[in-house]
């Protein structure tokens, strides 16, 4: 069975066919990033007329990839929420429109279990199943949130509980916020990703320690530390001019990894890594803690901050000292893209989960 996915719902206008809910046989996606950088920022407008520009081309060319026509697509999933409802919408109207014209069926995906989809697609890829009950951090520029996930019966694929979330930012978002304020461009998650790979042994001018939030402990929150790092940009005047020089830079067009670096002295690369270290070790610690209190089978993260290296290098670490096996997705699948949607689709359309024209998008739709 070979569904047609499309994921709209953020700032990644993208089409993909997968077989059998498993086998990519093309992933294509349009990124905005170059619309919404001058602005530091996802803007919805913005975002709902970039869509419109790229649907056609888009699913037009996943298509093509996958040497397929229209009418040899046996389904549709499309992504319903949650996410900007402008940009959901033009996902929606342009899948009820070829489900309709088709005669296929139209399955509405969510685009958090889509995330969890993109782990067993890559892990699928290697021949491997992650074993259940898995713990799944979905962490990205606009999620942190913890899910227990438990197999389903009637072919649905999973069954989900949500554990915890943030409280304020979700993670990327304070990648974002903290790359934004120290000059480094957007989004900022792989800049500073990169950068605190330079930090060497050059000692933190500031120690974060660990976040503590009352009533749910496994709950997340990164505002804090994000307010952390600005306070001590503010009180620290030698920042000043590395961070006009590098917004100089980035307004020139100067936005490389080999083009910031020189622009950034020890010390802010040492600030740099002791962000990433904070963000990593509260996302590690819960989700190992939920792990062992659950006793799940197999860790699972996805979303665009799953790219991270140090994430994924911890993660290992603790995984194999705690015996259980974690799985990412590549980079390509972390971030937003189809196939995600396009495999959770078919899980969902096996379940018999259809929709009719009057699909409408949800921005708060919730997993659990
Ligand atoms: O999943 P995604 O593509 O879109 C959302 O649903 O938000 O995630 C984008 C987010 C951005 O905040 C970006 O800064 C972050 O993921 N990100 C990273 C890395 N690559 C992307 N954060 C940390 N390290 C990375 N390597
Ligand atoms: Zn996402």
């Amino acid at each position: 069975m070979r569904i047609l996915g499309i994921e709209s719902s953020c700032d990644e206008t993208a089409a993909a066919v997968v077989a059998d809910g498993r086998e990519i046989l093309s992933s294509v996606v349009a990124s905005q990033i170059d619309v919404h950088r001058k602005y530091g920022g996802v803007v919805p407008e913005l975002a709902s007329r970039e869509h419109l520009r790229q649907i056609v081309p888009v699913v037009r060319e996943a298509l093509a990839q996958a040497r397929m026509q229209l009418a040899e697509v046996d389904g549709i999933g499309v992504t319903h929420g949650p996410g900007l409802v402008g940009a959901l919408l033009v996902g929606i109207a342009y899948a009820k429109a070829l489900a309709q014209a088709l005669g296929k069926p139209l399955v509405p995906v969510n685009h958090l279990e889509g995330h969890v989809h993109a782990v067993f697609l890559e892990a699928h890829q290697a021949g491997r199943t992650p074993k259940l009950p898995a713990v799944c951090l979905i962490v990205s520029g606009g999620h942190t949130v913890l899910y227990e996930v438990t197999p389903e019966g009637h072919g649905a694929g999973f069954r989900y509980r949500k554990i915890s979330q943030t409280r304020d930012d979700a993670a990327g978002e304070a990648y974002d916020k903290v790359a934004k304020l120290l000059g480094l461009g957007y989004p900022g998650g792989p800049m500073v990703d990169r950068l605190a790979a330079e930090a060497n042994g050059a000692p933190a001018p500031v120690k974060f320690g660990p976040t503590k939030t009352r009533g749910n402990a496994l709950d997340f929150s990164f505002s804090g530390l994000k307010t952390a790092v600005l306070y001590h940009v503010r009180e620290h005047c030698e920042y000043g001019a590395e961070i006009l020089a590098r917004e100089a830079a980035l307004a020139r067009g100067e936005r490389k990894f080999e083009q910031l670096l020189p622009l950034c002295s020890p010390q802010t690369l040492a600030l740099v890594r002791e962000f990433q270290n904070a963000v990593v070790r509260d996302l590690v610690e819960r989700t190992m803690v939920a792990a062992q209190e659950l006793s799940a089978e197999s860790v699972l993260v996805s979303g665009g901050v799953a790219a991270n290296s140090q994430l994924r290098a911890t993660f290992e670490e603790r995984g194999k000292s705690a015996g259980l096996e974690v799985f990412f997705p590549s980079r390509a699948l972390s971030t937003d893209n189809a196939a995600m949607i396009a495999a959770a689709a078919y899980f969902r359309f096996r379940a018999g989960c259809l929709a009719d024209a009057s699909l409408d998008a949800d921005p708060s739709l919730k997993l659990a």
